[in-house]
């Protein structure tokens, strides 16, 4: 893969390539007090306070112009590169990778507006750590292992989370793990697993119930009723 990632310090990758098939129409660019939630996002990659000196937002090309317009408004301290897509989540990360060029990097969903400044910080701390981390939260309804259409074995929650992004990761590890899964054909939903899955550790960081993911409408929803409305609906309350 392309890229120095020599430089120190911390470029944001921003998978915003997707489909929303669930959502049914453009989620990333829905009304979320008078933004588009995308917006949302790279204002919380620009605050100096996020730890975030580069930026690589990972978009269809007929999406490229309004991403740099965007960018250019919420986030103008950060230079706004596009990389055009792939069909999967994890194709979008891997081009979004080769387009790094600092040590660390980190990976957040374009679709969870809830992000802060704070919470970016708090995962690049961890994984300059450790070499990975993710924010997490703790799953507060019981979780169990299905077959087909019944439970086989209700699971620990203590033991268990909900996996967010924010994740960040040194820039060289998630490549060798990105590369490693293509090369064994190995398709995960998150860069944590791909991680794992080369025997790395990566520390869980305290995430945000209201770091939501948009996924269907009822969650953007949600995110609405959560924004201050004395704040012109323009701030979390
Ligand atoms: N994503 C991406 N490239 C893909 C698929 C997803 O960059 N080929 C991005 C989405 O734009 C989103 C994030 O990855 O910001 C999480 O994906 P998800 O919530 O599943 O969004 P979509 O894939 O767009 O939605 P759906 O699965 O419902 O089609
Ligand atoms: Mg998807």
């Amino acid at each position: 893969m392309s890229g120095g990632a020599g430089e120190d310090g911390t470029t944001a990758v921003v998978p915003a390539a997707g489909s929303s098939s669930r959502f049914g129409g453009a989620k990333l660019w829905a009304d979320l007090g008078g933004q588009p939630v995308l917006a949302w996002v790279l204002r919380a990659l620009g605050d100096p306070a996020s730890g975030v000196d580069e930026l690589v937002v990972v978009a269809v090309a007929e999406d490229h112009r309004r991403v740099l317009e965007l960018a250019t408004a919420a986030a103008p301290r950060l230079g706004c590169r596009c990389v055009e897509g792939g069909v999967r989540r994890q194709e979008s990360v891997r081009r979004g990778l080769s387009a790094c060029s600092r040590q660390l990097v980190l990976i957040h969903d374009g679709a969870r507006p809830g992000l802060t400044p704070e919470l970016c910080a708090q995962v690049l701390r961890a994984a300059r750590e450790v070499g990975a981390a993710s924010a997490c939260i703790p799953v507060s309804d019981s979780t169990a292992r299905l077959s087909g259409a019944h439970l086989t074995e209700v699971l620990p929650r203590a033991q268990l989370a909900a996996i967010q992004t924010p994740q960040a990761f040194r820039t060289e590890l998630l490549r060798r793990a990105h590369q490693e899964a293509l090369r064994l054909g190995r398709d995960a939903d998150d860069d944590a697993a791909l991680v794992l899955a080369l025997g790395e550790t990566v520390a869980a960081v305290r995430g945000d119930p209201r770091n939501l993911k948009v996924t269907r409408n009822e969650d953007l929803l949600a995110l609405r009723s959560w924004l201050s409305p004395g704040a012109g609906g323009r701030q979390w309350a």
